[in-house]
């Protein structure tokens, strides 16, 4: 049913446009119009019950009508009459409506938007919006949309959820010279989303680049499943920068996540390459359609000017593709090709007697070069060179190489004449921009993308051997007596069920028991009341730290009992928790929250003022790997603490990132149930010495 549907949407034989009208102020009116200049060549069926002819067109007044099958329809009437015409398409066989039509969830009227659905499902019918512009494509010669006029024709194609982005970029196209195969408006994504579209187009050889503009995702995961399996780059720009929820968050976890951290992990999952506004996204769409992506780290950089190079170098710093000082070899073929004060180290600068000869010699000899994964050439203007002439040997050069595997940028640095031969190069396969930093940030989404790889199908799932039915229980229990909030025992239970490093920790009910336990658990101890009337046990005096013997045991189990009484006199104690106290280590936190958009979610920091001040933290849908947790513990901006500062050593990373992956593990597991989690603080050790987790906290999901 999938690709049938799609196929029908977007290259239908056939499409309807009810609402069609010879008004020319009239949507109805642009999108036959638009159909019939963009020279699409199936056939079009006006539908309007007051007209027997449209611009020319054999109009019908009703969709049952049309003696002929009908692949798509294309609906621009008011929105109270839409429930009623997708039942006619139904009837009528339509295998997929476009419906242009706005006034339904966007303001508040879902239920209508729902009947819709339903509806359409009810006949198979798959449904694109409502609330968009249409469909622009290429590829069909087919503007399905009222905005005026096709995308300058290339290889990327845009999926958007804003409509009037659509149409500007629809114009731009022509400006910056970056070509679209499809433009499709994606509206309140009622039915039809974002992984039905990218899925399509993944098979299509025409697309070599997927651009995405987005607002809000449905369907989180079924999103990076999707992303992750397809191997054509796939580039966003997510609006929307607001913390969710954080005031009430119940947790640490919770008040520090932010909708813009779980999608920026969501997409690194999903291998989507980000842009960071919309001359971005064209800049990296271009770069993604026209270059093969880089597969190593390995950038050089030449240049006819120091300043530029160096600013080049800066940004490829920034982006996280430092150019590294290239092999000898190289080098000193380059020396060849320039004055005696030139620089071939990298950037290599061939200084302002560079001309079309030794910038096609020099392209030609870096760019074949087997320690060269990615190269970016940056032409400043200069009264003596003829920048078309140049770029024309730069592309004459990288044709003679023959490599069609790894990438090649360019920057011309000056006026028109730059802006002449960037467009040369544009048109001839080459990405061209006006400043190095723009150039090397091009080259960096090429290196995402070769980084990314094929990430595979699936969300790492469990390698390890989980008591999940004990967490259950635990779970159970809890709900059975009405709370959410789990106890400090309780919520140990459930960690130590999926082997994660919980301090031993014992529940007593007498002073005895918390003697026998004090023993088995060995001095010194720690206490604590254990009550679900008492959150916050340090202000009501219920810890008692570094207890070394029975006598000091029993007068801390009794002061903290008179503690409680008088912090909430009717508080129910349940007993006291005696626990091993664990030896001084590096802090970190670990925690979980349940993201509506992508459902459990993990999150890594330092704790401390790095997370409660800096929020120094990363987060990943979970579940994830070892390796996928090693690198989140390299994410963060304090990452060097881990690997030993200030004259200690290396802590237990590996142990770390087993607790974190186990951890993700649980989160995922249990996320039917699970809101949020803390594991603070859980204390990180030198090099083969592991890790503790201090204190557990599990805030189950309302029901
Ligand atoms: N079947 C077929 N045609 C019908 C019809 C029906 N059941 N009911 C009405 N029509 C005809 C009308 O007679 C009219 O044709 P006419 O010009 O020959 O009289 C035409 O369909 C359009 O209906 P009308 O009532 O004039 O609506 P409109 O053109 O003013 O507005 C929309 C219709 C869909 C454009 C408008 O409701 C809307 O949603 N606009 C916003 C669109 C938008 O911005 N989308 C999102 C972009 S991001």
């Amino acid at each position: 049913m999938k690709s049938d549907h799609l196929q029908a949407l977007l290259h239908p034989t056939s499409i309807a446009v009810i609402g069609a009208s010879n008004n020319s102020e009239k949507i109805g009116y642009a999108v036959v119009h638009n159909l019939i200049e963009s020279g699409y060549q199936g056939d079009v069926y006006p539908i309007n019950p007051k007209s027997e002819e449209i611009q020319g067109l054999k109009a019908y007044p009703n969709i049952t009508d049309v003696p002929e099958n009908v692949d798509a329809a294309i609906i621009v009437v008011p929105a109270k009459y839409v429930l009623g015409i997708t039942e006619d398409c139904g009837k009528k066989g339509v295998k997929a409506l476009l419906v242009i039509t706005s006034g339904f969830s966007e303001v508040g009227k879902e239920e209508l938007e729902e009947q819709i659905v339903d509806t359409a499902k009810s006949y198979g019918v798959r449904l694109l919006g409502p609330n968009i512009v249409g469909i622009l494509s290429n590829k069909e010669n087919m503007n399905a949309s009222f905005a005026g006029f096709l995308p300058l024709p290339g290889q990327a194609s845009l999926i958007s959820q804003s409509g009037a982005l659509l149409v500007a970029m629809d114009a731009a196209t022509y400006t910056r010279g970056i070509g679209f195969n499809e433009m499709i408006s994606i509206g309140n994504m009622s039915d039809i989303q974002f992984s039905d579209l990218i899925e399509f187009m993944g098979d299509d050889e025409a697309t070599k680049c997927i651009s995405l503009y987005i607002e809000t995702i449905n369907e989180g995961r079924r999103f990076i499943e999707t992303c992750r399996q397809i191997d054509t780059p796939i580039l966003a720009l997510k609006a929307g920068s607001s913390k969710r929820g954080a005031a009430a968050a119940a947790s640490h976890t919770g008040s520090l996540v932010g909708a813009t951290k779980v999608y920026q992990a969501a997409f690194k999952q999903a291998g989507v390459i980000q842009a960071s506004d919309v001359n971005n996204f064209f800049d990296r769409t271009l770069a993604l359609t026209l270059q093969p992506s880089m597969r190593g780290d390995n950038l050089a950089i030449l240049t006819n000017g120091g300043g530029v190079g160096v600013l080049a170098s800066d940004a490829a710093e920034r982006f996280g593709i430092p150019a590294t000082e290239i092999p000898q070899d190289l080098q000193e073929g380059l020396m060849d090709y320039m004055p005696d004060y030139g620089a071939a180290k990298n950037p290599v600068d061939l200084t302002g007697m560079a001309n079309t000869e030794r910038f096609h010699q020099t392209t030609k000899l870096a760019f074949s070069h087997p320690w060269v994964n990615g190269l970016v050439v940056i032409i400043c203007e200069t009264q003596l060179l003829d920048l078309v002439e140049i770029v024309k040997g730069v592309h004459r050069a990288v044709k003679e190489t023959g490599i069609k595997d790894k990438p090649i940028i360019v920057s011309l640095v000056g006026g028109d004449s730059a802006l002449e031969a960037g467009r040369w190069l544009i048109e001839h396969g080459i990405p061209a921009y006006n400043s190095p930093d723009l150039a090397v940030n091009a080259l960096a989404a090429l290196r995402d993308h070769g980084r990314y790889g094929s990430p595979g199908p699936v969300l790492t799932s469990s390698e390890n051997s989980n008591d999940s039915q004990t967490a259950r229980e635990v779970i159970a229990q809890a709900r059975e007596r009405g709370r959410t909030g789990l106890t400090e025992i309780e919520s140990r239970k459930i960690f130590a069920a999926y082997d994660l490093p919980v301090v031993d920790t014992r529940l007593a009910r007498s002073e005895e028991e918390a003697l026998d336990a004090a023993q088995d658990v060995g001095y010194p101890v720690v206490l604590k009341i254990v009550s679900h009337d008492i959150l916050h046990k340090s202000d009501a005096g219920g810890v008692k730290v570094g207890i070394q013997n029975a006598q000091e045991l029993s007068a801390a189990y009794q002061s903290l009992l008179k503690n409680a009484k008088q912090y909430k006199a009717d508080a129910v104690i349940e007993g006291v928790a005696v626990q091993e106290m664990a030896a001084e280590g590096t802090e970190v936190i670990i925690g979980s929250v349940n993201d509506p958009t992508f459902g459990p979610t993990v999150m890594f920091g330092l704790g401390g003022i790095f997370v409660e001040v800096l929020e120094d933290t990363t987060f990943r849908v979970a579940p994830v790997s070892n390796s996928e947790a090693a690198s989140m513990l390299g994410e963060i901006r304090a990452a060097a603490i881990l690997e030993g500062a200030r004259g200690k050593g290396p802590l237990d990373r590996e142990a770390l990132a087993e607790t974190l992956s186990r951890y993700s593990e649980m989160a995922a597991d249990l996320g039917d149930d699970i809101a949020e989690t803390d594991a603070n603080p859980c204390l990180v050790y030198e090099q083969g010495k592991g890790v503790k987790i201090v204190d557990a906290r599990v805030i189950l999901k309302e029901v």
